[in-house]
């Protein structure tokens, strides 16, 4: 597979949709090319894109910015639309104050202790952006890079290549790693994700995606009465600082127990010392399937009033729930409401946090000569 950095097709808006078509009430189903427009500039020119998709009864935006979900829209029981991912209408807040909205995450999704760990005997130090440790690939992540995509039409799918080589040396990382990502909108209205990378010298790599889900619709309010359902019988409890202890904790008993669907503000406030610690939940669910060749399911979110579902398959071993609990009412969506802590969660699918320095969690090491392969796929309904 091919991962060069490809030129975006001209003329691809002439072809595809139009943003009435997206964005309206039209329903839009499958089958034509993806539209690009310009969505802002950067402080030194850069032209940000916005690429608009639609297939089933599904719609979403992409920013070249960061491989950014700018909205998601899906119908609830009536047929209403809703854009059901939080984001901002303008590039520069994007810039300024995004707390990964909707974006890709790399080189390594979650956190690295003290962002330090050891590759054959060699030390590395990257970049520190979260306390003491390295979140999501530091403070220059791909969530803050510029992608290069390339939409796509094939049978009933429409979709987009994102494209972006990161450096040897970017954010303290070694080698250089050639990432594509494929955004598919399948005719069923399914969102698919194949996230694919090669390195020139042995580097660690845990790619997501961080969209922030609210079914109700962005700016709705809270997502406590939100049903969550994870196929996971052990999570992963952290120290102070999100970081794993290393011990995989039974579910069973405690308010991570998941495994039947339960509201998530049904025990969010329990007094439990790993809610009190992340503010609500933010911990690595270690998802009962393992490592699997193909996706297999392993979360079902539901928003009782809306009708709307969103239900979720992936061949990795973990899943990041994070409740929103850093969301402060400092930040205002595209709709002008304001987002306060629990009006969104997101649901990333990963290798476990801090696994570079946890010889017994799966391996996100990745040599010249292999290629990373990992596939989420989010399927909507109501
Ligand atoms: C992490 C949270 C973090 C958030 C960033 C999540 O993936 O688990 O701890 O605050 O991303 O907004």
């Amino acid at each position: 597979m091919e991962l060069s950095r490809r030129t975006v097709i001209a003329g691809a808006a002439a072809a595809g949709l139009t943003a009435a078509t997206v964005g309206g009430t039209a329903h839009a189903t499958g089958g034509r090319k993806p539209v690009k427009s310009l969505f802002g500039k950067l402080a030194d020119g850069t032209k940000i894109y916005s690429w608009a998709l639609a297939n089933g009864r599904t719609r979403m935006k992409v920013l070249s910015y960061g491989g950014i979900v700018q909205s998601l829209e899906i119908p609830d029981r009536h047929g209403r639309y809703k854009n059901v991912s939080l984001g901002f209408d303008n590039i520069e807040d994007y810039v300024a104050s995004s707390p990964y909205f909707g974006a890709l995450i790399g080189r390594y999704g979650n956190r690295i202790g003290k962002g330090q760990f050891t590759l054959d005997g060699k030390k590395y130090q990257v970049n520190v952006n979260d306390g003491a440790n390295s979140l999501h690939g530091g403070a220059q992540g791909f969530d803050k890079r510029v992608w290069d995509i390339e939409p796509f039409t094939k049978g009933s799918d429409v979709g987009l290549y994102l494209y972006y080589t990161s450096v040897d040396g970017e954010m303290g990382y070694p080698g250089t790693l050639k990432v594509k990502v494929t955004y598919t909108l399948t005719k069923q209205g399914d969102w698919r994700i194949d996230y694919e990378a090669t390195t020139d010298k042995t580097t660690v790599v845990n790619l997501t995606s961080h969209v922030y889900w609210n079914l109700a619709g962005e700016g709705s309010g809270t997502i406590e009465d939100h049903e969550l359902q994870i196929a996971a019988s052990r999570y992963t409890p952290t120290d102070s600082g999100l970081i794993p202890t290393g011990e995989l904790a039974k579910v069973s008993g405690t308010p991570f127990d998941f495994r039947k669907a339960k509201p998530i503000g049904r025990d969010i406030r329990a007094a439990h010392p790993q809610l009190i610690t992340a503010k609500g939940f933010d911990h690595n669910w270690v998802l009962d399937k393992g490592i699997t060749a193909q996706p297999a399911h392993i979360a079902t979110l539901r928003d009782p009033s809306s009708g709307r579902t969103l239900r979720m398959a992936t061949n990795e071993p973990g899943l990041q729930f994070y409740s929103g609990n850093f969301l402060d009412g400092t930040l205002t969506g595209p709709g002008g409401r304001t987002y306060r802590q629990g009006d969104a969660l997101c649901l990333e699918t990963q290798h476990f946090p801090d696994s570079p320095n946890h010889a017994s969690f799966p391996t996100t090491v990745l040599k010249p000569g292999q290629t990373y392969r990992t596939t989420t796929v989010h399927s909507f309904g109501c």
